[in-house]
C-alpha cells in the first residue's frame, strides 16, 4: 500500500471514529456508532499493517500478536459481567499506559533514525512526556482496578503533606526532563528517564489511592482521558497521525465525561483529583458492604401488596440502580411495564447519571430488555414529576435516591443531585437487606412514612410481582 493510500485510509478511519462517538451519544444510534467504530478500527489496522512503515517480514509477528491479543479480548468480553465492566475498563486503560511506556523506551533506544538539533529535542520531549503520561495511567489504572474489584480498600489514603509530595515530584520530573534532553548519549539519558518513570508510577499510585470510593466513577473516566493522551503521545513518538487523532478524541471525550459526572455528583473536578472524598463514609464503599446503623422503623411489604399498589396507580416512575444490574432483572421489569401499560397505567423510568457502576449502565440494560426509549427519562427531566406520581418503585438503587444528599450537610454525599422518590404518594424500595449502597451511607428514605420496603433479590421479587399482577 502506498503512503498516500494509507493516509487516505487513516483519514477515513478518523472520520468513522468521530461518527462513532456521535452515534454512541444516544441509545437509538449507538449500534450504528459501534459499527462505525468497528469499521474504522479495521480500516486503521489494515492500513497500518499493509502501509509503507511495516516490512513484509514483520507481518507474521503483527498477525501473531493480533491473534493473541484479540483472543484475550474476546474471552474477556464474553466472560465479564456487566457489573464488572468498570474494572475491565480500568485494566484496559492500564494496558494503553503500559504500551505508551514501552513504545517510549523502544523509540529512545532505536538509533536507526538519527535526529539532530531541534528535531532531536522535539523527539526526546515526545518520548519523555509520552512515558510520563503512560506511567501515571498504567499504575493509576491498576490501583483503580484493585479498588473497583474490592482487592484494595475504598478508603482514601491521605499521606501527610501529600500535595507538597506531589509538587516536589513534579519539580523533580521537570528537572530530570532537562537532564534527559541535554544527555548526549542513550546511556546518559537512560538514568533520568528511568528515575522519571519510577516517580510517575509512584505518582499514579498515590493519586488514585488518595481518592475515596465515592469518587471512583470520575477517576475511571479521568483515567480514560489520560489513556487517550497516552495514545496520542505514542502517536507523536511513532509519527502516526491516526494514533494522534484517535488519542485526542479519547482524551477529550474522557475529559468531557469526567466533567459531566462531576456535575452529576456535585463534585468539583479539582477536589476529586486532590482526593479524600468518601473517607467520612461509615461503611466500606461497596454495594454489598457492611450495613450502616439503622435509624428507625421500616414498613416491609410483600410482592402481592406491591402488585396491588402498582395496579391501583395511575402513574408509576421506576428508578433502577446497581441492584437491578446485579439481579439481571431488566427483562422482568420490561414485562411488568408492558402489563401495567396494557392496564392503562402511565409508566416511566427515571435514570440518575451515575446509577449503577458506569455511565449509561441502566440505559444499556433497559435497551437490552427492549424497554421503549421514549419512557426512559433523565433525572432532570423527571424529578419535578414525583409529587404527581402515585408509586415510585426503586429497584436495587440506594445512593441515588438518598434524601440526605439534600437534607444533611454533613453527609458524605451532601449536594449530590438525587431522584426525589420520597415526594411520590408511595415509594417502594426493592433490595435484599438494610445494607448501605456504594457510598456506604445510611438512607433516611427507608424510614419515611410513605415508604415501603420489598426485601429480596430484585429478579425473584419482580417475578412474584409479575405473577401477582397477571393473576
Ligand atoms: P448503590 O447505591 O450501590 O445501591 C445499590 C443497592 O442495590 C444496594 O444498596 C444493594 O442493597 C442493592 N442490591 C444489590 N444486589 C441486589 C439484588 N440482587 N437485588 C436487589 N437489590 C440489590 O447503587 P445506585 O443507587 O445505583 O448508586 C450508584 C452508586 O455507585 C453511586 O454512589 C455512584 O457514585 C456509584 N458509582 C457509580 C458509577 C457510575 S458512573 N454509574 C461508577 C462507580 C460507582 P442490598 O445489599 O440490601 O440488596
Amino acid at each position: 500500500m502506498t503512503s498516500s493510500l494509507a493516509t487516505v485510509a487513516y483519514l477515513g478511519a478518523a472520520i468513522l471514529f468521530i461518527l462513532s462517538l456521535g452515534g454512541l451519544s444516544n441509545p437509538e444510534t449507538s449500534r450504528r456508532g459501534n459499527l462505525y467504530g468497528i469499521i474504522g478500527m479495521t480500516l486503521a489496522v489494515l492500513a497500518t499493517i499493509f502501509g509503507p512503515r511495516v516490512s513484509p517480514a514483520g507481518i507474521p509477528w503483527i498477525v501473531g500478536a493480533l491473534v493473541v491479543g484479540g483472543s484475550i479480548g474476546l474471552y474477556a468480553a464474553k466472560t465479564v459481567k456487566m457489573t464488572q465492566m468498570p474494572e475491565l475498563v480500568a485494566l484496559m486503560h492500564s494496558l494503553v499506559g503500559l504500551a505508551a511506556c514501552l513504545v517510549g523506551f523502544a523509540s529512545y533506544v532505536d538509533t536507526s533514525i538519527q535526529y539532530t538539533g531541534a528535531e532531536k529535542v522535539i523527539h526526546e520531549v515526545e518520548i519523555y512526556v509520552g512515558i510520563l503520561i503512560g506511567a501515571v495511567t498504567f499504575s493509576g489504572s491498576l490501583i483503580a482496578f484493585g479498588k473497583l474489584n474490592g482487592k484494595i480498600g475504598g478508603k482514601p489514603l491521605l499521606l501527610p503533606a501529600r500535595h507538597w509530595l506531589n509538587l516536589i515530584a513534579l519539580l523533580v520530573v521537570i528537572w530530570f526532563g532537562g537532564e534527559f534532553v541535554r544527555a548526549e548519549t542513550v546511556a546518559d539519558g537512560m538514568t533520568p528517564l528511568i528515575i522519571m518513570t519510577v516517580l510517575a508510577l509512584l505518582f499514579g499510585i498515590h493519586m488514585v489511592m488518595a481518592i475515596g470510593g465515592a469518587d471512583m466513577p470520575v477517576v475511571v473516566s479521568m483515567l480514560n482521558s489520560y489513556s487517550g493522551w497516552a495514545a496520542a503521545a505514542t502517536g507523536f513518538m511513532l509519527g502516526n497521525d491516526l494514533l494522534i487523532v484517535t488519542g485526542a478524541l479519547v482524551g477529550s471525550s474522557g475529559a468531557i465525561l469526567s466533567y459531566i459526572m462531576c456535575n452529576a455528583m456535585n463534585r468539583n473536578f479539582i477536589s476529586v483529583i486532590a482526593g479524600g472524598f468518601g473517607g467520612g463514609a461509615p461503611a466500606a464503599p461497596k454495594a454489598d458492604g457492611a450495613a450502616a446503623e439503622p435509624k428507625g422503623e421500616v414498613v416491609p411489604v410483600s410482592a402481592a401488596e406491591t402488585a396491588e399498589l402498582l395496579r391501583d396507580a395511575k402513574s408509576v416512575i421506576i428508578v433502577p440502580g446497581y441492584g437491578m444490574a446485579v439481579a439481571q432483572a431488566q427483562h422482568t421489569v420490561n414485562e411488568i411495564v408492558k402489563t401495567l401499560r396494557d392496564k392503562g397505567v402511565t409508566v416511566r423510568f427515571g435514570i440518575h447519571p451515575v446509577a449503577g457502576r458506569m455511565p449509561g449502565h441502566m440505559n444499556v440494560l433497559l435497551a437490552e430488555a427492549k424497554v421503549p426509549y421514549d419512557i426512559v427519562l433523565e433525572m432532570d427531566e423527571i424529578n419535578e414529576d414525583f409529587p404527581d406520581t402515585d408509586v415510585a418503585m426503586v429497584i436495587g438503587a440506594n445512593d441515588i435516591v438518598n434524601p440526605a444528599a439534600q437534607d444533611d450537610p454533613t453527609s458524605p454525599i451532601a449536594g449530590m443531585p438525587v431522584l426525589e422518590v420520597w415526594k411520590a404518594r408511595t415509594s417502594i424500595v426493592m433490595k435484599r437487606s438494610m445494607a448501605s449502597g456504594y457510598a456506604g451511607v445510611d438512607n433516611p428514605l427507608f424510614y419515611k412514612d410513605n415508604n415501603r420496603m420489598l426485601f429480596g433479590d430484585a429478579k425473584k421479587m419482580l417475578d412474584e410481582v409479575l405473577v401477582a399482577l397477571k393473576g
